[in-house]
């Protein structure tokens, strides 16, 4: 089983960036954690980060005929990508969204995401840990 682990723009950043929001760990560290334990449950991972709109979509579409499941952090995107909520609608497999922070108690402009519409399940505000999280769902769904 492949799943697609897809990063928005200034994820590259995560460690450094505004880390009283996002926290000190890399995401060399997340993909680091990610591979462990994909490796323990037979799993493997496409790990990917864009700042480009066009590049996260063209690796959806990658996607497509590859991975059995999605795990997107859309970033900044999520609160602006009707592009990037059409490409995952041609993508017939589960998706999940991830948010390190919570979205929700942050401000309004950050509220909603196009992605959520696609997603089976979102989970925000949980850390780098939503991602490890989104795969333990990927496991138990038998994806
Ligand atoms: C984020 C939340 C977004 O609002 C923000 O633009 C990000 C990261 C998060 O993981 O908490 O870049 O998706």
């Amino acid at each position: 089983k492949c799943i697609y682990v897809l990063n928005g723009p200034n994820l590259n950043l995560l460690g450094t960036r505004q880390p009283e929001v996002y926290g000190h760990e890399t995401l060399a560290d997340v993909q680091q954690r990610l591979l462990e334990r994909a490796a323990q449950l037979g799993f493997e991972i496409e790990f990917f980060q864009s700042n480009s709109e066009g590049d996260i979509i063209d690796k959806i579409h990658e996607a497509r005929s590859r991975a059995d499941g999605i795990i997107i952090n859309p970033a900044a995107y999520s609160h602006t990508s009707v592009a990037i909520l059409d490409a995952l609608n041609t993508f017939e497999q589960p998706v999940i969204e991830v948010h390190i922070s919570n979205i929700h108690r942050r401000e309004s402009f950050r509220h909603h995401s196009f992605v959520s519409a696609r997603a089976e399940g979102v989970i925000a505000g949980l850390g780098t840990k939503g991602y490890l999280l989104a795969l333990e769902h990927f496991v138990d769904a038998g994806q």
